[in-house]
């Protein structure tokens, strides 16, 4: 088939290449320049593990180009899927002005058309939006003289996670398809019908059966997406006021995760405690579900909760420092990762941010050690109040405490006698609970968890 994404970030960018990978002649279609320009030279602007590789490929078997001509790409196209970006608004109110305006763009362009078409969200977008789109399409389509055109919105939402966006992408827990018009849904079931058997580069082949596909009407399938993130957020929160309580109680959180996380019931995914959520996609739409439902005069208080818990771990690393640095004032403290989760570049709403600011506020000097974004040869602004460091030795040198906010798998094999031979204290706060807290103990570190206990 056909097939044009609109917006080529995280979602976009991931979601062209498999398709392409499945089969489809794809266009990527984005109105950032710069990002176009690196596309068009072939290289990806972000950075997820095997996307170059996937990338290069895709665009070698002349089956995936990208240029910022929407008008091209959707007049080629029978399905148009919409993965722009829906950040925040300072309401907490998901912005959906990007997915109107291309909802807008794509009804102008078809005005006059008589071609059945798929139009696909796969942007995160608030209940409703669906709809919304529809009549978007129709308003383009007027505004140019013309009746709507035949178009059929689907809601087709994305659970991609960041760090395993390929993978993820090949090998979906599910493929959640919502439309009110059968006749969409089908087509939709063709076009992923490669990734479905699991006939398609990238495919875990190994694995029994075709992958689970769930159809629904628009609405629902909108919801399921917020529902998800909902509830991930939720397990978070509970196994982060849980390890609180194990701090205090001198019981072992990790072991409790293992405990009742063996029960087929309680799952033990998401449950490990530590600095708590962040990233691009948690935040905003745990705020958005909780702004739908205010908006309709619900009071979401187990969002709430959610939400409140998890600012309370990032503060209670700086209390943890505290512990042992009453005053931080005039103290140096190293910050091992910064993204908001291991093997991205994605600094979105990165838990280190708010650490970083909170330890400034309090006079310390922050040092930063990120395993990706040490090694690039610009220090993005967003990181602009933290001290960039080449290594984790380098961030060790003079620090009075380490804290480990993001678990990139490389911490696990630092020699921490030789970090700690070139701290100014032997104290480390493990966010993420991914060390060994024995040996650091062992290497003379003041070793502090998240719910477990020194030894
Ligand atoms: N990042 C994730 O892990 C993830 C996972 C699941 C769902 N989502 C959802 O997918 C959507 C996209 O997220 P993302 O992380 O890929 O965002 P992103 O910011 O990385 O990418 C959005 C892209 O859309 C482009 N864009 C914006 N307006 C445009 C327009 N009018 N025309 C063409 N291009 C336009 C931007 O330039 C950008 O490249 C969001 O709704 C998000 O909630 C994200």
């Amino acid at each position: 088939m056909r097939v044009a994404v609109i917006g080529t970030g995280y979602v976009g960018l991931v979601s062209a290449v498999c398709l392409a990978h499945m089969g489809h002649m794809v266009v990527g279609v984005d109105n950032d320049t710069e990002k176009l320009a690196q596309l068009q030279r072939g290289q990806s602007p972000i950075y997820e593990p095997g996307l170059q590789e996937d990338l290069t490929l895709a665009i070698g078997t002349g089956r995936l180009q990208f240029h910022g001509d929407l008008e091209a790409a959707v007049g080629g196209s029978a399905v148009i899927f919409i993965a722009v970006g829906t950040p925040p608004l300072p309401s907490g109110a998901s912005d959906t002005r990007a997915v109107a305006a291309v909802a807008t763009a794509v009804g102008a362009v078809l005005a006059g058309d008589d071609q059945p078409r798929l139009v696909v969200n796969k942007s995160t977008v608030p209940i409703g939006t669906g709809d919304r789109v529809q009549d978007l399409v129709a308003q383009g389509a007027a505004a140019a003289g013309a009746p709507p055109p035949p178009v059929t919105v689907v809601s087709n939402p994305e659970f991609l996670r960041e760090g395993q966006a390929l993978w993820d992408s090949y090998n979906p827990d599910r493929i959640v398809l919502g439309s009110n018009d059968p006749a969409a849904l089908l087509t939709m079931e063709q076009l992923y019908a490669p990734l479905i058997k699991r006939r398609c580069r990238g495919c875990d082949s190994s694995h029994p059966g075709p992958i689970p596909l769930i159809k629904t009407d628009l609405a629902s399938a909108e919801m399921i997406k917020y529902a998800a993130n909902a509830f991930l957020a939720t397990k978070v929160s509970f196994i982060n006021e849980l390890a609180q309580l194990c701090d205090r109680l001198g019981a072992d959180i990790t072991l409790v995760a293992d405990g009742i996380g063996l029960d087929q019931r309680i799952g033990r995914a998401f449950l490990d405690a530590g600095i708590g959520w962040g990233g691009s996609c948690l935040p905003k739409d745990v705020s958005a579900l909780l702004h739908t439902a205010s908006s309709r005069g619900l009071h979401p208080r187990l969002m709430e909760a959610v939400t409140a818990v998890n600012g309370d771990q990032r503060r209670l690393v700086v209390r943890k420092l505290q512990r042992v640095l009453p005053v931080l004032q005039g103290c140096t403290i190293g910050l091992l990762g910064l993204t908001f989760k291991p093997n991205t570049d994605d600094l979105r709403e990165a838990p280190a941010l708010d650490i970083a600011t909170e330890l400034i506020r309090l006079g310390a000097m922050v040092k930063g050690f990120d395993p990706y974004w040490s090694r690039q040869d610009h220090w993005p602004k967003a990181l602009g109040s933290i001290q960039c460091c080449s290594s984790a030795m380098a961030l060790a040198k003079g620090c009075h405490a380490l804290v480990v906010v993001t678990e990139w798998p490389e911490f696990k094999l630092l020699d921490w006698t030789e970090l700690g031979q070139e701290m100014v204290q032997r104290l480390v706060v493990d966010g993420r609970n991914c060390l060994d807290g024995a040996a650091l103990t062992a290497a003379g570190f003041h070793w502090q968890g998240m719910g477990r206990n020194p030894p």
